[in-house]
């Protein structure tokens, strides 16, 4: 997880709604990618135990508190804002969440026997992480485009809320899932 009391992030100004989003998006493609390695691995030792347990640390409790920002905090005051017209796009999304949502839950069995078990991975276990990998990451890809636009183009006031929001569903913490 990268904190934003550290590095560049720290620098966001109040209201960075996307560059909170982008801080997350990197957090899944660094973590996805450790997945795919560990996905590889053909003998185990500790290492691969604590990789093991931060990726289902990761998938577990950040990744869906990044799904709720945009869901739960961002999407309504887009509909408001942009009008329903953007609800077709608001919902392709969810709709996108959706299906990853039946994925994770299928790999986070698996992590969580590897944070003591070790392997070996099953062509099951690649397979799903391979779909889940492509999916989000073409996902990941069109909310650049297309969401964070609409993000950034929210009245400020809107945008310190919404940012103040998610680093409270964090429990104050400044930390970007
Ligand atoms: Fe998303
Ligand atoms: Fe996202």
């Amino acid at each position: 997880m990268i904190s934003l009391s550290k590095g560049p992030s720290m620098e966001l100004p109040p209201g960075s709604v996307t560059g909170l989003l982008a801080a997350c998006h990197a957090n899944i493609r660094g973590r996805l990618a450790e997945a795919r390695l560990l996905a590889r691995a053909t003998e185990w030792d500790e290492r691969h135990h604590a990789s093991a347990r931060a990726i289902h640390d990761y998938f577990a409790t950040a990744f869906p508190l990044h799904v709720q920002d945009e869901d739960e905090r961002i999407g309504p005051e887009l509909l408001e804002h942009h009008g329903v017209g953007k609800g077709p796009l608001l919902f392709e999304l969810h709709d996108e969440h959706e299906r990853a949502e039946e994925l994770r839950v299928l790999l986070l069995a698996d992590w969580a026997r590897w944070r003591q078990e070790p392997g070996p991975v099953s062509r099951g276990h690649q397979h799903v992480l391979q779909r889940f990998a492509r999916s989000t990451e073409v996902h990941l890809f069109r909310e650049e485009r297309v969401f964070f636009p609409l993000v950034d183009a929210l009245p400020e006031t809107t945008r310190i809320a919404i940012a103040d929001a998610m680093v409270a569903a964090r429990g104050g913490r400044r930390a970007a899932p």
